[in-house]
């Protein structure tokens, strides 16, 4: 059977940071609050006029450096985003002219936080349909812009950025051995709406809006639907926890991350944490901490890894990927 292996990946980041003392003397917060609470220490955040796509084509170029390609053998391009510089067109198709793809399909996927596992699933198929050869999957995400920032409950938590891999089907035996995409699991449920949504679009208020959460209450649906979609990937492969190398999970909250790991008996190390650095980016929270533990060498080859998500719709999702 056809695999979807991972050849490449690499992050890209606004220079920009935003400390949480700085944060302190724009809204009623503290050092202290964000970081028990969260985890997190900074965030970057987008430039006047950088936007989603600038970011994408960062990360993009230097993942498509480490896979060994160059424009001519990409053939799929799925950028997963809830930030796109436009309501239309797809952001995908800003990206694929500036690297200079000239074939194949382009498109966005939304499933906010979830969109990288969404996009996983949706390269993966694919693939191994064998309807596309190389897939250039990209989260990336301008939060910033859709932040109240008056509103301490939601603005310290999210940041800005990009992630990107480059997946390119490849024969397997069809067992766990073999290297690219093991599985993947995806869900929604439609009825959580209200709990984490934007009160702005261009049908519903011709705005863009401002993102609502009622976190404790994301927090606890977060946790369940997290643990299931995990245990759905083991189950599936007939893995087990111990067979786990990284977690390499949505970058949330630190309690979150914590708590998920606890469950399965995992060793907090094996989890790769990014969220002190660069909080909550939404779709790029997963390529970005993947880039970040296979650039410092935790992740070698053969490892096995799990991706997970959970985010507004709700959306939520997993993969097992051997590297
Ligand atoms: O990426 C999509 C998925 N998103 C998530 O998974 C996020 C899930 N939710 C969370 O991570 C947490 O619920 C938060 C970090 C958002 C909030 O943490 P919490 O422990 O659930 O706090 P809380 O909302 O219950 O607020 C506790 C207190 C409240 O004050 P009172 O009512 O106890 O007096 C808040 O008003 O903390 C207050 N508070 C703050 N204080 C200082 C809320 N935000 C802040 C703040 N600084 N920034």
């Amino acid at each position: 059977m056809i695999r979807s292996v991972i050849t490449g990946c690499a992050g890209h980041l606004p220079e920009r940071v935003l400390t949480n003392a700085e944060l302190a003397d724009m809204v009623d917060t503290s050092d202290e609050w964000i970081t028990a609470r969260t985890g997190i220490k900074q965030r970057h955040i987008a430039a006047e006029g950088e936007t989603t796509s600038d970011l994408a084509v960062g990360a993009a170029r230097k993942a498509m450096d480490a896979a060994g390609v160059d424009a001519s053998d990409i053939d799929l391009i799925i950028v997963a985003t809830a930030t796109p510089d436009h309501t239309f067109p797809a952001t995908a198709t800003t990206v694929q002219s500036r690297l200079g793809v000239r074939k194949g399909a382009a498109f966005d996927i939304q499933a906010v936080c979830s969109g990288f596992i969404y996009g996983l699933a949706t390269a993966d198929n694919f693939l191994k349909a064998g309807q596309f050869r190389r897939a250039l999957l990209i989260g990336a995400e301008t939060f910033s812009r859709i932040l109240d920032w008056d509103d301490r409950t939601t603005c310290v938590l999210f940041g800005d950025g990009a992630g990107a891999v480059v997946l390119e089907g490849q024969q397997g035996a069809g067992g766990n051995g073999d290297r690219g995409v093991l599985t993947t699991h995806i869900h929604a449920d439609g009825r959580h709406h209200d709990l984490l949504y934007v009160d702005g679009g261009p049908s519903k208020t011709q705005t863009v809006g401002h993102l609502r959460m009622s976190g404790k209450e994301v927090f606890r649906h977060a946790v369940t639907n997290l643990s299931a979609v995990i245990h759905e990937a083991l189950d599936a492969t007939g893995m087990q926890p111990g067979d786990i190398d990284w977690v390499v999970p949505h970058q949330a909250n630190k309690r979150i991350l914590d708590g998920t790991a606890r469950k399965f008996g995992l060793d907090a190390a094996k989890v790769v944490v990014t969220v002190d650095q660069h909080g909550n980016t939404s779709a790029a929270s997963v390529p970005l901490a993947l880039s970040a533990a296979v650039a410092d060498g935790r992740i070698r080859r053969g490892d096995v890894l799990l991706l997970e998500a959970m985010g507004g719709g709700f959306t939520w999702g997993s993969a097992l990927v051997r590297w």
